[in-house]
């Protein structure tokens, strides 16, 4: 958020209050962050207020003064463990958020040193900065940053940490420093054990690292596992090295854990790429990191260009979107699926979460929702799941007002006021009325999406309005809707009217398998949709077909066997069919479209492994079965093709022992690309 008007707008009385403001929240905020470990705010709100403040100061310097928290390094020291003075201060780092900005260091890089300009790239490892003495080659001593001057000795506590040698092979004099970090598998675990045994979880692997660290119990550290990324020596000349990538090299020979993911770069576009690799990568690695660190290489350059008060001048972090927020939870809705399980959302005050607006979160189910004791007004911390859905993950109960009241869980259908269920063994809340509209909305929306019967323009604010005008009440009647009926429709026009018109009337001609995966019979999926249609034809021929035979067929098991007969059984779906039938509707299967042309891919064994950019794994397998291939699971000597997206790991492994050929995905793409 940028400042409410621009800098040349404020008068030297405005800015000198807006400054005591900052200098206070960001005080109290940094000082939370540093000592406590318990942020009251995102790291971006942070970072916010810090560059107002030193944007106000830039402009004002009069109004500087040595104790605001730019010219300062961090928070102060807990008591509990012991003050040890750094030798050299342990300073911060400069950050931006942009390419733009960080074009503008990069500028100013080219300009102190007339030289070309080359970085040592890594990756900024989310945890907190440690160093580390060794004398005669032995350790004697392990800090933290404190306030960048004084930090605690808690070398009992790094002791502990596996990575961390404790003798050298050489007997020498050295200090290093690195990052403690937690992996996310031990900070998952860590807090499984603490949610079973009802203490707080940590919010993230940093405060867990942080919290760790500081245990007076050095037995309990160790049972943390943390890990440690080393990155600098200090003074490391003395040791005849010359570049930060020497020093990196240097570091892995004296034993120390040094992240593998560095480059030495001199054009931005490289660097671009390396920032764009890892922003996107982020979730796949073993450890936490909030950005990228750029470094001038050469070690006398460093010591030419100097530190400012505060950071190195030669350095900089590229700071990566926050992926976890907090905001205010103002309300909890509740929406009905497609099989009747209701969900509930978390609706809050908007917030920037991973470079995105975020409003609306997913609380999962009543379940999670009663074990967080989430409540109207609490502060939550929103996080995303998986990239893409927004989860709430806890509650800030520090923040909690006084007249938050625990949260009552509806016990009606939001949709058709009729009783909710709790069906055994699942932890959802059913609505069990067939007719609920809500549901059969659903339904029909689903009929219509893109594995299914593929009806374009027929979205769920479309049949939403189709339904509430009692234009339609099953699937059958789309088949039987009108030109007239449609320009009822918000926005719809003669051109959308026929577009909709032609897309249902193109519908008809699907192959079955589409059709009965729309149908939303419960426990068919797509999959075995197709599966089921291959071997027996027809519906038809399906609603006839022996149970036993319907269950012999390879990975179609008992449950769906019995959802199957359950749902032809039923009257209304036998109506169902033969409306449909009687609307044109094809019940036979076509197969895969016809037999594919020739192709790279056509009757090939092929197995998809890592992590992909162009397609998703579902599609990626939809296509390559189009061309006739088959897409297999694992590995064999009999597997024609392996494609390999970013990160592969075993099955890369076995296809390069077994010499199957491997292809990148841009390769798959290429030969996708050249059929027709
Ligand atoms: S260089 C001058 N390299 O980021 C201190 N720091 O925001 C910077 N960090 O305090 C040392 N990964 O705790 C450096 N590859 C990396 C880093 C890194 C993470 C941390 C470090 C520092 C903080 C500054």
């Amino acid at each position: 958020m940028p400042l409410p008007k621009a800098i040349t707008a404020y008068t030297l009385a405005e800015a000198t209050s807006v400054v005591a403001q900052l200098r206070q929240q960001v005080r109290q905020y940094a000082q939370a962050y540093y000592t406590k470990d318990a942020p009251l705010v995102e790291d971006a709100v942070y970072d916010d207020l810090y560059q107002q403040l030193q944007q106000l100061e830039a402009a004002f310097p009069t109004l500087i003064t040595s104790d605001s928290p730019t010219q300062q390094v961090g928070g102060t020291v807990l008591a509990g463990f012991s003050k040890v003075t750094h030798q050299e201060p342990m300073l911060s780092m400069g950050d931006v958020f942009s390419f733009g900005e960080l074009a503008q260091f990069d500028e100013r890089m080219t300009k102190a040193i007339t030289r070309p300009t080359e970085y040592n790239v890594e990756l900024k490892i989310d945890g907190l900065a440690i160093s580390l003495r060794y004398q005669a080659g032995k350790l004697v001593l392990g800090s933290t940053r404190g306030d960048g001057a004084v930090g605690e000795d808690v070398t009992a506590n790094l002791r502990t940490i596996k990575s961390i040698p404790q003798e050298l092979a050489e007997p020498i004099d050295l200090e290093v420093r690195g990052e403690c970090y937690m992996p996310k598998r031990s900070f998952e675990a860590l807090n499984a054990e603490r949610d079973r045994n009802g203490e707080a979880v940590f919010a993230n692997p940093r405060n867990a690292a942080a919290g760790s660290l500081r245990q007076l119990d050095t037995a309990t550290t160790a049972k943390r596992q943390l890990d440690t990324f080393i990155y600098t020596i200090v003074d490391a000349q003395r040791y005849g090295i010359s570049t930060q990538a020497d020093a990196l090299k240097q570091l892995r020979q004296w034993g120390f854990h040094v992240n593998p993911e560095a480059i030495v770069a001199r054009e931005l576009t490289q660097i671009h790429a390396f920032i764009e690799k890892y922003q996107s990568q982020r979730d796949e690695l073993p450890y936490g990191i909030d950005g990228v660190v750029l470094k001038i290489n050469q070690l006398a350059l460093q010591a030419e260009l100097g530190n400012t008060v505060k950071v190195p001048r030669w350095e900089i972090a590229y700071k990566f979107p926050p992926e976890e927020a907090q905001t205010i939870l103002q309300a909890i809705e509740w929406t009905v699926g497609r099989t009747g399980v209701v969900t509930p959302t978390a609706v809050m005050d908007p917030v920037t979460l991973a470079g995105t607006t975020v409003a609306r979160a997913t609380l999962h189910n009543v379940d999670m929702l009663r074990e967080k004791d989430v409540r109207i007004g609490d502060t939550v911390l929103i996080h995303k799941a998986g990239d893409i859905i927004p989860e709430v993950s806890q509650v800030v109960l520090s923040k909690r007002p006084a007249t938050a009241e625990p949260y009552l869980v509806p016990t009606t259908c939001p949709s058709c006021g009729s009783k909710l269920i709790h069906l055994a063994d699942e932890v959802a809340l059913r609505c069990v009325n067939p007719m609920c509209p809500a549901q059969v909305k659903e339904g029909l929306t689903h009929f219509a999406s893109r594995n299914a019967m593929d009806i374009s323009g027929l979205g769920p604010k479309v049949i939403a309005q189709l339904y509430d005008r009692h234009l339609i009440k099953d699937v059958a009647d789309l088949y039987r809707l009108t030109a007239t009926e449609l320009a009822q429709l918000d926005k719809f026009k003669e051109k959308s009217i026929n577009n909709l018109l032609a897309a249902i009337q193109r519908s008809k001609q699907n192959s079955a398998d589409k059709l009965l995966f729309g149908l939303g019979i419960r426990n068919v999926g797509a999959k075995a949709a197709t599966l089921l249609l291959a071997h027996f034809g027809s519906i038809p021929a399906l609603m006839q077909a022996d149970p036993a035979e319907v269950v012999a067929i390879k990975t179609i098991g008992q449950t769906i066997g019995d959802s199957l007969t359950a749902y032809f059984a039923n009257d209304q779906v036998q109506e169902l069919i033969r409306e449909l039938t009687a609307a044109g509707v094809n019940l036979n299967y076509l197969g895969r479209l016809t037999e594919a042309q020739d192709n790279f891919f056509k009757n090939k064994k092929v197995v998809l492994t890592g992590k992909l950019v162009h397609y998703t794994r579902s599609e990626l397998t939809q296509k390559l079965s189009d061309l006739g291939a088959q897409v297999v699971g694992s590995v064999s000597a009999k597997t024609d093709y392996l494609i390999a997206g970013a990160d592969a790991g075993s099955k890369l492994t076995k296809a390069q022992q077994l010499q199957v050929p491997v292809l990148t995905e841009d390769a798959a793409q290429q030969y996708l690309n050249e059929v027709k």
